[in-house]
């Protein structure tokens, strides 16, 4: 069994501890070994009177059981007098809990003055009074543990407790900055919401319910937020009954309201209201910088959004400049949560059928080897593109009516669950003139839970658009490939049916170009036409049938080209050419000549079963392997920005276990940065030794480097101070 919590040696300064809460604290931290300053004025609720009784029955009780207490009556606004008293008896001050308070319950009109400034008085400035005082030794002893105590009713509002409500959630603000500010002396600051029975309570609670809220019931929370091996810091807790929870902010992803040198109105307030409350989508930001960053990148996209003021020559520079603020730009984060039936309603889309008993496993949840086709992750990841987000992106004014899909590009790092939730980040990657039309590289980056599961890169093809003068490649682009020049190794042929399309859109593309004949007429088509998604998954299950027994683990990639539209109705013929691991194909419609996905490949994991010799021969499932692909692949795009920021060589232990499981270095000195497998070519600056599990959380933002430093759990050699950017580079450029 884990060995006890225990406080020796410790002195805890609790106020307010005469009774209720604060009593059940002292005692319990006594009884762990503690010495005990048990403060209390011994007034009554209201702040009126004072006692010394209510603080010398509880020293009493605690010497009688052989604890250390001492008393102080004075009131928390003379925090000084109440730190001397723990220094005078014990020599030092390790813990304080803020706890005392009083009550003067009014309805806000009825609220004097008296009643406002006593409240504020003895909960917020008595507990920086209390807390001010004791700041100092704790600093210069690299250790300190302070709760404030704060209340639903400043958290949520409560009827006549306008003023206790403010001054409750005062205490929270004052926790989280003083969290900051201790952060690097090891001091540690935390806030509870507590519900107990107490005379506070006792007038508002019926009698059996109070019973239930033991103060007991709340003081082994303060106990570990109090412990030396609690790493929680500036956080804030409800707490009561036996139970916990841990409370955060969240934040809707919002609307920008404004465009460039336009005035801002309520109306286009009002217009968005929906989507500025909407909570389906959020973020849970966690510190000012989370805030104010999110502002400042809406100052770069309202100011890139409109036309440059200060060219010279201004034709050409306008559309190659506004592209130029579009690449790397980052849409909104978005969700796309599935169950087996999305799974299904997709393999019915692109052709699986029960006609083939091995296609069962597609369409029948009930199969034991059930499994979601592979392209079914290009769907889930293209709502990312589709939500409109893309009218957005500055710089990036396009005709959705003119907007072709021309290639896609897949890879899958694993078998996507049977259901799930993935986390799509979307973002524009380049764009290129192709003089008839511009094509838009957009790649997204798809999570399910904290594990990159696929990557995307859609190549959109904006006709008209073209002859801006901009770049003809990139080295962004996923490449097609020609097909060998000899006949195919094999071929599959299924014919779609006449509600191909219409069941294919039911998985989310619902373009009227696939099922309204008049919609499709205005577009130029003599009829509706079949997705090209479509027409690809019909592709991809042809390739996995054949060279892979419908083996989902087998898929790693697919690239493939649009060449011509496909009828409902139409049959479709794979012809597929096998090269080691790759498989060419292309895809017609049979009898015509029409290729009508050209140039394509599937890429399959070798049947030894290993999905990347270099990612899973050393370090086994390590998850951290992919955050260092992903963050070498994102050096290429920004590197030379992040070299000039950070100017050091990091080399990574990851371990497992006890063991180094692998090693990497994310060079950032030279050239325009990389990342690669292995110690340091050269000398590393620091060296970095972390849990796989660990490095996870830092790169999620759910553990702060400099806190998983302080607690053991980051080790660093080397130049430790560098290990500060580690943040920065991981927020901005992994992105987990
Ligand atoms: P309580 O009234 O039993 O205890 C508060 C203690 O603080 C009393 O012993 C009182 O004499 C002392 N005190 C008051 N003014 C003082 C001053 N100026 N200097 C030193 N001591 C002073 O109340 P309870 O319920 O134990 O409350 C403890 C804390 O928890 C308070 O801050 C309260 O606002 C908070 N709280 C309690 C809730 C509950 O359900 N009991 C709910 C939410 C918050």
């Amino acid at each position: 069994m884990a060995s006890p919590l225990r406080f020796d040696g410790r002195v805890v300064l609790v106020t307010g501890a005469g009774g209720g809460l604060g009593r059940a604290y002292a005692l319990a931290f006594a009884e762990r070994g503690a010495s005990v300053v048990v403060n209390d004025i011994g007034g009554d609720v209201k702040g009126d009177g004072k006692s010394s009784l209510a603080a010398d029955k509880v020293v009493e009780e605690i010497r009688r059981k052989g604890g250390k207490a001492v008393a102080s009556y004075d009131t928390v606004e003379a925090g000084e007098k109440i730190v001397k008293t723990a220094l005078d008896a014990f020599g030092r001050i390790d813990i304080v809990v803020n706890n005392a308070g009083i009550l003067r319950d009014r309805s806000f009109a009825r609220t004097s003055d008296e009643d406002w400034d006593l409240i504020h008085r003895v909960h917020l400035r008595g507990s920086f009074q209390v807390t001010r005082a004791a700041w100092d030794h704790m600093k210069k002893q690299n250790y300190g543990r302070i709760i404030m105590t704060s209340s639903a009713s400043g958290i949520y509002g409560n009827f006549g407790q306008a003023n206790y409500s403010a001054a409750k959630l005062g205490l929270l603000g004052l926790s989280n900055t003083l969290a900051i500010e201790g952060r690097k002396s090891n001091i540690h600051c935390n806030t509870i919401a507590p519900a107990a029975g107490s005379r506070m309570t006792e007038t508002v609670l019926p009698e059996d319910i109070l019973e239930g809220l033991k103060p007991d019931y709340v003081a082994p929370l303060v106990l570990w937020l109090c412990h030396e091996s609690c790493d929680e810091n500036g956080s804030l807790f409800e707490v009561g009954a036996g139970w916990i929870g841990k409370l955060r902010w969240q934040r809707t992803v919002g609307a920008i309201v404004r465009q460039r040198n336009q005035p801002m109105t309520p109306e286009a307030v009002r217009a968005n209201w929906a989507k500025i409350c909407d909570f389906d989508n959020t973020s849970t930001p966690q510190s000012v910088q989370d805030s104010t960053g999110s502002m400042i990148g809406v100052l770069s996209k309202i100011d890139s959004g409109g036309v440059s003021t200060n060219r010279t020559s201004h034709a050409a520079s306008t559309t190659t400049s506004g592209f130029d603020e579009a690449i790397g730009y980052q849409l909104p984060p978005f969700y796309s949560a599935y169950t087996e039936l999305e799974a299904i309603m997709y393999a019915l889309g692109v052709g699986a059928s029960v006609k083939d008993p091995k296609d069962l496993k597609f369409v029948y949840e009930g199969s034991s080897d059930f499994s979601c086709l592979p392209t079914f992750a290009v769907v889930l990841a293209q709502k990312s593109v589709m939500s409109g987000d893309l009218g957005a992106v500055p710089g990036l004014s396009i005709n959705l009516s003119k907007v072709l899909h021309g290639e896609q590009y897949l890879e899958l790092y694993k078998p996507l669950p049977r259901t799930g939730k993935l986390r799509s980040e979307a973002r524009v990657a380049d764009v290129l003139d192709k003089g008839s039309g511009s094509v838009i590289l957009i790649d997204v980056y798809s999570y399910y839970e904290k594990e990159l599961i696929c990557y995307n890169q859609f190549s959109i093809f904006v006709v008209g658009s073209g002859g801006f003068g901009g770049k003809q490649s990139s080295d962004k682009v996923k490449e097609t490939a020609a097909i060998p020049n000899r006949p195919p190794d094999a071929v599959l042929t299924d014919t779609s049916s006449h509600d191909q399309a219409a069941l294919y859109r039911l998985s989310g593309d619902w373009n009227p170009l696939h099922i309204d004949p008049d919609f499709a007429n205005l577009a130029g088509f003599d009829k509706p036409i079949l997705h090209g998604l479509c027409t690809f998954g019909f592709s991809a299950r042809h390739v996995l049938k054949q060279f892979a027994d419908n083996d989902v683990s087998r898929f790693k990639a697919i690239k493939v080209r649009f060449a011509k539209p496909v009828y409902p109705g139409q049959t479709l013929q794979t012809e597929m050419w096998k090269e080691g691991n790759r498989i060419h194909f292309q895809t017609k419609i049979q009898g015509s000549r029409d290729i009508v996905i050209s140039n394509a490949y599937v890429d399959l994991v070798p049947t030894s079963g290993a999905s990347d010799i270099s990612t899973t021969s050393e370090d086994g499932e390590l998850q951290s392997t992919l955050v260092f692909k992903e963050i070498g692949r994102r050096l290429k795009d920004v590197g030379h920005k992040v070299v000039k920021k950070v100017n050091a060589v990091f080399e990574w232990h990851i371990t497992k276990g006890r063991n180094v499981a692998a090693k990497w270095t994310i060079d950032l000195k030279s050239g325009s940065g990389e990342a690669y497998q292995g110690p340091a070519r050269g000398s590393a600056d620091t060296t970095i030794i972390i849990s796989d599990e660990d490095f996870m959380e830092v790169v999620q933002g759910k553990l702060d480097p400099q806190k998983a430093f302080f607690s053991g759990r980051l080790k660093a050699r080397g130049n430790i101070m560098l290990s500060q950017k580690l943040q920065m580079i991981l927020k901005d450029y992994a992105k987990l």
